[in-house]
């Protein structure tokens, strides 16, 4: 078999959520497929990453009035914890806020520029003024033009079920501050895709690279028209990186995320030893993307426009799965079947789910249903009725020892499941999961009717069958490690237990053609427990409490203006508020707009500097001030300031001091003197 040489991608999930059990059908799914062709003995790269870029990161740092970055990295270990904990094994985990990602938009970009694909469009779209930030259709409210139900989404009415934009609504809002959006113009930039209609008609439907029904969708929704321009940036704010020459302006996410493949394999050749072009720019490499169908459009039609552009290598498979169901309908946080990936691990073991999972996924694209009672049945019956069963009604009889020299008659048992071997690998290799685990099962329930037969407790009474006890538990224990091989991809944790048990560890898909003889057999360990219905209600009950926690939480507005400025509580801690005053204690204060007109230093003193205050009319005032840090006497001549203009007069070291000049700061170099807006004059009084 020639070794083939993989690069492998799963979907870069975004940062602003935790990994839940949706994800999962996904990275699980392409991680079986990795390790499946690992173990084929091919090279196989699989990559992932965070997607980091846009609004909604932006967004949360503000509330949370931290950086993009801290909350970047704060949930970059989050998902690594729980991509760890499920064993989804990537070879490089990267994020789209890397150098590597930005240098690699740079050069992807020059390229559609110097293709002529790139143009200006002057775009008008609903713009928040007070959270100051253009929105996007999903942060918009308002009262459905058509039918007139009030606070509905900003592009569909879920009453009438019309579709408008969200300019069209009456009365909008932004869900961002609740206020009222205006109208704003900007430039875009767009990608020209009709230019590659030609080659997208082509690429998608050579019947290679996709489903024949994705195919079949591309060609009735958007090839047989026109293909539209895309909107590849955003105007500032925006988290994401600058486009070149285009000030003020940055990458719509959807434009770096899928870049994020090729700058997560970079990271590794840095530090693995390699060259990206092995993997991007090589007929020898394929590229296999695993995408949800809901990103089918991102990736079968602008990134292949990109690559192809480029000049890099087109996906050779983009591999698209359903979406995940839970006991036949959409996940629910008020019903708690919107279960997070560590939520599930406080109930159950990882690959409890990864085995289920196999047991459902198909080559298509249909919706993959986890039903609770299903799990608990199937689970217990394949893998604990079974195969587990397998081992532990023979291992027990020759732990300590070893297996036949000889690998006894079995009735034609190995040899039957040995020639399965090309058909299961035809089976993974076309994810086919489900009808594998199906063709596997058959054959551990021949092998457990040969151990029902042969029932090795019985033999093991009599000592003058030994060597027959030996022999069955050599075939049993065979048996059941011929279908470890093969389920090694789905349960890589049951392969090491069965490594530890015989002693020779399953390194390739061929182990599965040859018995053992003769080796030593560990004691027998526990391999894998029942599960229990209970622990799933436990599980959907946890999700529950956590969603209710997390709304009553963020009974706080999603937004405040203030979030808008990050501005620190420092300088409130730090010297906190007085006590009450009244307007009378108030205005026993006369403050007064004056002009500095002379600014001086003050012999002998190393903090103040001495400033005449002209408040109008000739009247001026003697003030020292303890600014002799923070300004030079020169630049303050002329200057407006406020200051308290009846103070009583004070007797100090250098003079007389007749009043004060109003600043704010912690002293020393952080002195800030107030100013009045332009237009007030000496003399007027501060109310
Ligand atoms: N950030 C984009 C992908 C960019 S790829 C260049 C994104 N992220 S996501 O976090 O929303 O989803 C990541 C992957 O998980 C997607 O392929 C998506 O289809 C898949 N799934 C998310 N929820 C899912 C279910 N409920 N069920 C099955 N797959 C799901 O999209
Ligand atoms: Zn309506």
């Amino acid at each position: 078999m020639t070794q083939r040489q993989l690069l492998v991608t799963a979907a870069l999930p975004y940062a602003n959520g935790h990994i839940h059990i949706g994800h999962l059908v996904e990275y699980i799914q392409a991680d079986i497929w990795v390790r499946f062709q690992k173990l084929r003995g091919h090279r196989v790269l699989f990559v992932c990453a965070d997607d980091t870029h846009g609004t909604a990161i932006m967004l949360r740092a503000r509330r949370e009035n931290r950086s993009e970055e801290d909350v970047i990295a704060e949930m970059r270990e989050a998902h690594l914890r729980d991509f760890t904990q499920f064993q989804i094994e990537f070879d490089n985990y990267g994020s789209t806020h890397s150098p590597e990602n930005r240098e690699l938009c740079k050069t992807i970009w020059q390229s559609l520029v110097d293709a002529g694909l790139v143009r200006e469009k002057e775009v008008s779209q609903l713009f928040d003024p007070v959270a100051q930030t253009f929105l996007a259709d999903r942060f918009v409210r308002g009262t459905c033009p058509k039918c007139q139900a009030a606070n509905q989404p900003g592009d569909n009415c879920s009453k009438c079920g019309s579709t408008y934009s969200p300019a069209d609504l009456i009365d909008p809002t932004s869900t961002l501050s609740d206020a009222a959006p205006e109208m704003r113009t900007a430039t875009h930039l767009f990608i020209q895709l009709e230019q590659l209609h030609e080659f997208l008609n082509e690429w998608t439907q050579s019947g290679k690279c996709l489903q024949p029904e994705v195919a079949r969708y591309l060609k009735g929704h958007f090839l047989s028209n026109e293909l539209r321009d895309w909107d590849i940036s955003r105007p500032n704010p925006y988290f994401g990186f600058d486009i070149p020459d285009s000030p003020g302006n940055s990458w719509y996410v959807w434009f770096d995320a899928p870049i994020g493949y090729m700058a997560s394999t970079e990271q590794w050749c840095t530090t693995h030893g390699g060259q990206l072009d092995d993997w991007w720019k090589n007929d020898r490499a394929e590229i296999h993307h695993f995408i949800g169908k809901d990103i089918t459009y991102f990736h079968t039609l602008f990134w292949p426009g990109m690559l192809k552009t480029a000049g890099f290598n087109l996906p050779h498979r983009i591999h698209i799965h359903g979406f995940l169901t839970v006991g036949g309908e959409k996940m629910s946080k008020s019903q708690g079947t919107f279960v997070m990936a560590s939520t599930y691990l406080n109930h159950l073991p990882a690959q409890v789910l990864r085995y289920y999972y196999a047991a459902k996924v198909g080559s298509g694209l249909d919706d993959i249903d986890l039903n609770p009672g299903e799990l608990v049945a199937r689970v217990n019956s394949d893998l604990i009725g079974n195969i587990v069963n397998l081992a532990s009604r023979a291992a027990k009889f020759v732990q300590g020892g070893k297996l036949a020299e000889v690998y006894p008659d079995d009735g034609g048992l190995f040899a039957h499941a040995a020639e399965r071997a090309d058909r299961l690998a035809e089976l993974f290799e076309t994810r086919r999961y489900s009808e594998a685990m199906r063709e596997i099962m058959q054959l551990g329930d021949r092998a457990n009717k040969y151990v029902e037969d042969c029932a090795p407790w019985i033999l093991r009474k009599d000592p003058g069958r030994a060597d027959e006890l030996r022999d069955v538990c050599t075939v049993a224990l065979n048996l059941f490690r011929q279908l470890v091989v093969y389920l090694s991809p789905v349960l890589p944790e049951l392969a090491q237990q069965t490594n530890r048990l015989l002693n020779v560890p399953i390194r390739h898909w061929d182990d599965s053609q040859v018995p053992l003889t003769g080796t030593a057999v560990s004691r027998f360990q526990h391999l894998m427990k029942r599960i229990e219905e209970k622990q799933v209600s436990a599980m959907i009950e946890e999700s529950k409490e956590t969603f209710a926690e997390e709304q009553a939480n963020t009974s706080v507005p999603a937004y405040h203006p203030a979030d808008t400025w990050k501005d620190s509580g420092d300088a409130l801690v730090n010297e906190p508020m007085s006590s009450e005053c009244t307007i009378d204690d108030f205005v026993k204060v006369d403050l007064r707009v004056a002009r500095i007109i002379e600014a001086g230093h003050v012999e002998g003193a190393d903090k103040l500097l001495h400033l005449t205050l002209s408040l109008g009319g000739g009247k001026t005032r003697s003030v020292f001030a303890g600014i002799k840090a923070a300004y030079d006497p020169e630049s303050l001549v002329g200057r407006l300031v406020i200051c308290v203009a009846n103070l009583k007069p004070r007797k100090m070291k250098f003079g007389l001091s007749e009043g004060m000049v109003c600043a704010s700061g912690t002293g020393g170099k952080e002195v800030f003197l107030l100013s009045p807006d332009d237009g007030s004059v000496p003399g007027q009084r501060v109310h």
